[in-house]
């Protein structure tokens, strides 16, 4: 299937490892030009290089100047953007009863402050030509709170909030604003909150990893490639009456509907 996407510009935040390098590579291989994002330059030029049409820009998403940025680059190096996947690092782990006013501040910094202004700068744009995507990777946990994921569930849940809000004020002006919602993808990312729950647990990376999988109805973490997928149809040209939605990417993992 032809996904109508070559030619689009994406730009896709955190896009050196993960998921969001699983998502712009589908939408490279559609035919998008992709800005391959991140904080670790040789990394960036390292993953523009191997896409097609693609440029990197070093940018690190926990400076307030960020959006505009890198939205003025893409804009000067690509064009404007019609896609954007919004994405980055997840907020550190953490129980309920440990979580404070601070820790709800970074995590609304992180997760929801940044994103809303990168849409500010790109909706315009995009409502004015009458075709856009935005995208964000969320997390299960905005449906089922992880209950070592704290910072997570709240921030993600907040800005779930916003992007459904969202998707009905642009839907008619040719924007679609949906969000993919990782289970448990196989990534560094999730390699590291393994990593961790095995020394809370002081049960072995190995053994936490198994008792993860068995969790979840498909017995397996999810691949990179699996997630990327779904993210380039969201954005495709036969996506375009899908909005407002949560797509989970999790093995069945969420027991709810
Ligand atoms: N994998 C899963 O199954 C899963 C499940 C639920 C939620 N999530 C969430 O989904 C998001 C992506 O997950 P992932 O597994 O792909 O994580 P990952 O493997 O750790 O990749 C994170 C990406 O974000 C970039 N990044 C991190 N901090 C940044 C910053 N301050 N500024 C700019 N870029 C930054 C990293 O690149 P640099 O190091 O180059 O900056 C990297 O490209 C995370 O928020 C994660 O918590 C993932």
């Amino acid at each position: 299937m032809d996904l109508g996407l070559t030619g689009k510009v994406a730009l896709v935040l955190g896009s050196t490892g993960g998921l969001g390098r699983a998502s712009a590579e589908a939408l490279a291989a559609e035919g998008a030009r992709v800005v391959v994002v991140g904080r670790r330059a040789e990394v960036v030029d390292e993953v523009a290089g191997s896409l097609p049409s693609a440029t990197g820009v070093v940018a690190d998403l926990t400076d307030p100047a960020s959006p505009a940025l890198l939205v003025a680059r893409t804009r000067e190096e690509l064009g404007e953007v019609d896609i954007v996947v919004l994405n980055g690092g997840g907020p550190p782990p953490g129980p309920a009863d440990a979580f404070t006013a601070d820790s709800a501040q970074a995590a609304f910094d992180l997760l929801v402050a940044r994103h809303v202004a990168l849409v500010g700068e790109v909706l315009p744009g995009m409502r004015e030509r009458g075709w856009g995507r935005v995208l964000a990777i969320g997390s299960s946990g905005v449906q089922q709170p992880i209950p070592t994921l704290t910072a997570s569930n709240v921030g993600r849940a907040a800005l779930a909030a916003y992007l459904k809000t969202l998707a009905g004020t642009v839907a008619g002006d040719g924007v679609t604003v949906n969000m993919v919602l990782p289970g448990r993808i196989d990534t560094d990312r999730v390699a590291q909150l393994d990593r961790a729950a095995a020394e809370r647990t002081g049960r072995t990376v190995e053994d936490t990893r198994a008792a993860s999988e068995a969790a979840i109805p498909t017995r397996r973490y999810g691949e990179p490639a699996e997630f990327g997928a779904v993210v380039a149809f969201l954005a495709s040209q036969q996506a375009g009456y899908v909005t407002g939605e949560q797509v989970r990417v999790d093995g069945g993992l969420v027991a709810g509907y």
